[in-house]
């Protein structure tokens, strides 16, 4: 199959590293990509968010099959365009990408479909939503409706700051996303992010994975992309599995398709271990990153052997994917002041030497080569260093080895506790 993949992220990186080792992609694309995909893959330089140019390119490509990587694109409709021309496509329509684009949608399906989840009232009004936050006790969770790349939540510990928090939405901090906002019960546990995949009619678990929002060690400094993933999640075993499938996955899908927007692509399910067992976050409407990375380095099996009957309805026909029991971390490499500002074109070496250490296997995020062929960064965060371990600590370690070592880029940071909740250190 002629495959285009979308995007130009680790998480893009990973899922190129992984279609490549199919035996049914015998061409592989990737718009836009980075420099790492493109030493296996051809690259395109159409942006992920220009929906007109990709239909151009998979037309001009004769695509055979489309693999979308990021939300921007599912939320602007590029899966209805692609399946308007009959092009297979691996991800959900604009519709079905709403348990994503707009928080409010999601909280309202769930109410209706019982899945659990916090308590929560939706607001346009600015005034309103000060009222209610005035007859409730902090802390406060504060979300904007619409996509604020990870940014559109915030937890003021009281009344004052809350109030401050929702007049700064309303203000228009996140455009329209925050005309609209969500206020909820906040909901005390580990958190775990766990992975299904739908046809629309039928779900398939995959795995769960833990990441590290904060940009700091000891879960500290501003919310981030993430700054490190490991899998397995060891909070999240067989019977947490079976519980999410029975009582927030298959609800979802089945409530979904009866109100007419079947899903199909990945659930990424972003699940809070409460005292009164998991309940749901939020969905993402495709693969996490930095999850995927991990979750790519652990599956064994062929990955369009499910991508494929998840794009055309076949899902039941489908073997579950199989995974290597070992640990696998990711620890991401971001540029100084990430979050914030931060340089671009900032030279990196070493990458060869560090993919040639025990487990060792790095994805470029933000990166590129320059007019003189050097590897540059390209972006915030820049690279994935994921290691593979017989236990957790290996792993770590394995990856720490590598980029205390092997990669020689000044530019960069890293937190150095990834893992920590499985390692048993405190948090
Ligand atoms: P979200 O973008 O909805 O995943 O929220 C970002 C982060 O905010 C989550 O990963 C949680 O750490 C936190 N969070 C969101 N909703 C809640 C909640 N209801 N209770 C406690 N923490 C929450
Ligand atoms: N790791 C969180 C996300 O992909 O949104």
């Amino acid at each position: 199959m002629n495959v285009l993949l979308i995007g130009s992220g680790g998480r893009e990186h990973a899922l190129a590293w992984k279609l490549d080792q199919s035996p049914s992609v015998t061409e592989l694309t990737c718009a836009p990509g980075n420099a790492g995909i493109a030493e296996i893959a051809a690259t395109v330089e159409i942006a992920a968010d220009d929906v007109i140019g990709l239909l151009g390119l998979v037309q001009r490509m004769e695509i055979d099959f489309v693999v979308v990587g990021p939300e921007v694109p599912l939320a602007l409709g590029l899966v209805d365009l692609l399946q308007d021309q009959g092009i297979a496509v691996f991800g959900p329509t604009q519709a079905a990408a709403q348990l994503e684009s707009s928080k409010a949608f999601t909280k309202d399906f769930c109410k209706r479909y019982n899945i659990p989840t916090a308590d929560y009232q939706v607001f346009t009004d600015k005034d309103e939503a000060i009222a209610y936050i005035h007859q409730g006790t902090a802390p406060f969770v504060i979300k904007a409706d619409g996509l604020a790349a990870g940014k559109g939540v915030v937890i003021p510990e009281s009344k004052f700051e809350a109030e401050d928090e929702i007049k700064e939405f309303f203000s228009g901090k996140f455009g329209d996303a925050g005309q609209r906002i969500i206020i909820e019960e906040f909901m005390t546990g580990q958190e775990a992010s766990f992975f299904a995949i739908s046809d629309g009619k039928t779900a398939m678990p995959l795995i769960a994975a833990q990441d590290h929002k904060r940009a700091l060690d000891g879960d500290k400094g501003p919310n981030t992309g993430g700054m490190g993933a490991y899998s397995p999640a060891p909070i999240f075993d067989q019977k947490a599995l079976e519980t999410v499938m029975e009582k927030i996955i298959q609800p979802t899908v089945y409530g979904m398709n009866k109100d007419g927007n079947p899903f199909v692509g990945v659930l990424f399910a972003g699940i809070m271990m409460t005292k009164d067992g998991p309940k749901l976050i939020e969905y993402n409407a495709r693969f996490g990153d930095p999850e995927c990375q991990v979750m790519m380095r652990r599956m064994s099996s062929d990955i369009m052997e499910i991508l494929v009957p998840a794009a055309t309805g076949k899902l039941d026909k489908a073997a579950l994917p199989a995974w290597y029991d070992e640990t696998v971390v990711n620890v991401v490499l971001a540029a100084n002041g990430y979050p914030g500002k931060y340089k671009k074109g900032t030279i990196i070496k070493g990458l060869d030497k560090a993919n040639e250490m025990d487990g060792v296997q790095v994805f470029h995020a933000g990166t590129k080569l320059n007019d003189k062929g050097n590897l540059v960064s390209n972006g915030g965060r820049v690279l994935n260093v994921t290691a593979s371990g017989d236990t957790v600590k290996e792993a770590v370690d394995r990856a720490y080895l590598a980029i205390n070592d092997a990669i020689d880029w000044k530019d960069g940071f890293c937190r150095r506790d990834i893992a920590h909740h499985a390692l048993g250190k405190p948090s």
